[in-house]
């Protein structure tokens, strides 16, 4: 027996990479907000929508007639989900990939992210990651002992994303580039002439570009702007593609998404993803499965509710302009206002915001330094919801 473990400070135990790694502060909002009674929360982006009908009727009848429904699937997933996911990400990008050469199924966008980091991260290894840009992020390359290197956004142009500074971050210890358009926090929509630039400066550096893409079914009246640089065949060497079912199906709890990557790297990958999980559960590929062979009309429905709620949130933030100033999201279903009214930092902003008008916004520190003074709000919850924070938003400023 080791006595020096059995007389250990409990801290002890905890490494200090996890040790000097926050919670992601959208999940400590959202555990917050719910420890508060009668708080309404937009910290989390979690769509209000059910997964639709046709998903949960077609996983009842599989559950009740395929036997091997409860069992593992191969690590990389169903081959029937993965062929549809070829022939998804060739309808949709024109790009040609192969079931079991290049495509693995996820948890979600998250265990996707994780894997590939794990795949690419040697201790110390950069990765250059927009700022804002998503928090979690930030903590997967840490807990990969990774460095995330800031790439600022221009506020001033509308979340921008500044090509001209990025061979200015570029050294020898950097492997990787994230991207996520439309974006989290932001919702800008990045162009095609600047992914392309994007894409070739991954080239001329030998890096990878890792495609984090929740929100592409959420681009309203900006369709014509989205643009996917997994459709540059050219780049096909230097990108991986990550895809969830958690936003515009409305799955986010079933944990299901996708990756499309070169060869070797899914080679790789794979050894990650099976020391995590051995396989994605696999009710949700059948579930991912059943969704992709249907006709998905509900792509269309929630973008609508969307917009309208996005047109409701806008609306509501241009009555309290001594409080919050914004740039008009493109995609996605986040807005992420400054703060115009004295405060100290975005943390105690948003912590006040809960304890006294309880109303859960997730600080925009969290997302990388540019996002302080910053608050992120969600705009996935209902109309009433958005009213009713508004509300207490608008009565407690008054005072
Ligand atoms: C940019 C981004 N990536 C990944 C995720 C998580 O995706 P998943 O539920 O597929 O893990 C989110 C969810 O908010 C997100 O905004």
């Amino acid at each position: 027996m080791n006595n020096n473990r059995h007389t250990r400070e409990r801290s002890g135990w905890v490494s200090e990479n996890v040790a000097g790694i926050p919670l992601s502060a959208i999940k400590m909002m959202a555990m917050l907000s719910a420890k508060t009674q009668g708080a309404l929360s937009l910290a989390w982006g979690l769509p209000s929508f059910q997964t639709p009908s046709y998903i949960r009727k077609g996983v009842a009848e599989r559950m009740e007639s395929d036997p091997e429904a409860g069992m593992y699937t191969l690590p990389d997933g169903l081959k029937e989900l993965r062929t549809l996911v070829t022939n998804v990400h060739s309808r949709e990008t024109g790009v040609k990939v192969d079931a079991d050469e290049n495509v693995l199924i996820t948890a979600g966008n998250m265990e996707g992210l994780n894997t590939m980091f794990h795949v690419i991260i040697d201790p110390e290894d950069e990765i250059i990651v927009t700022d804002p840009g998503f928090t979690s992020h930030l903590n997967q390359i840490k807990l990969c002992g990774g460095i995330p290197v800031y790439w600022r956004l221009n506020e001033d142009e509308g979340w921008r994303l500044d090509t001209e500074r990025l061979p200015g971050l570029i050294t020898n210890k950097t492997k990787a580039i994230v991207l996520v358009s439309p974006s989290n926090p932001t919702g800008k929509i990045f162009t095609r002439e600047e992914l392309l630039v994007v894409g070739q400066i991954a080239k001329q550096y030998n890096l990878m570009v890792l495609l984090d893409d929740p929100y592409r079914y959420f681009t309203y009246e900006n369709k014509s702007k989205y643009f996917n640089l997994a459709s540059e065949e050219g780049l096909a060497d230097h990108i991986a593609y990550f895809f969830t079912f958690s936003k515009s199906f409305a799955m986010s709890g079933w944990r299901i998404g996708y990756m499309i990557l070169p060869g070797h790297l899914k080679k790789e990958a794979l050894k990650v993803h099976d020391a995590t999980m051995i396989c994605t559960p696999r009710i949700s590929q059948i579930a991912a499965t059943v969704a992709l062979k249907g006709r998905m009309k509900h792509l269309g429905e929630f973008e609508a509710i969307l917009a309208a709620r996005r047109e409701l949130i806008l609306q509501r933030l241009d009555r309290v302009p001594h409080v919050f100033d914004y740039v008009k999201p493109e995609g996605a279903y986040y807005v992420f206002p400054r703060i115009t009214t004295d405060h100290k930092d975005s943390l105690n902003f948003s912590l006040s915001l809960l304890k006294d008008a309880k109303v859960a916004v997730t600080p925009g520190s969290a997302f990388g330094p540019a996002g302080e003074h910053h608050v992120r709000m969600a705009f996935c919850v209902s109309e009433e919801v958005i009213n009713q924070a508004f509300d207490r938003i608008e009565a407690y400023f008054r005072r």
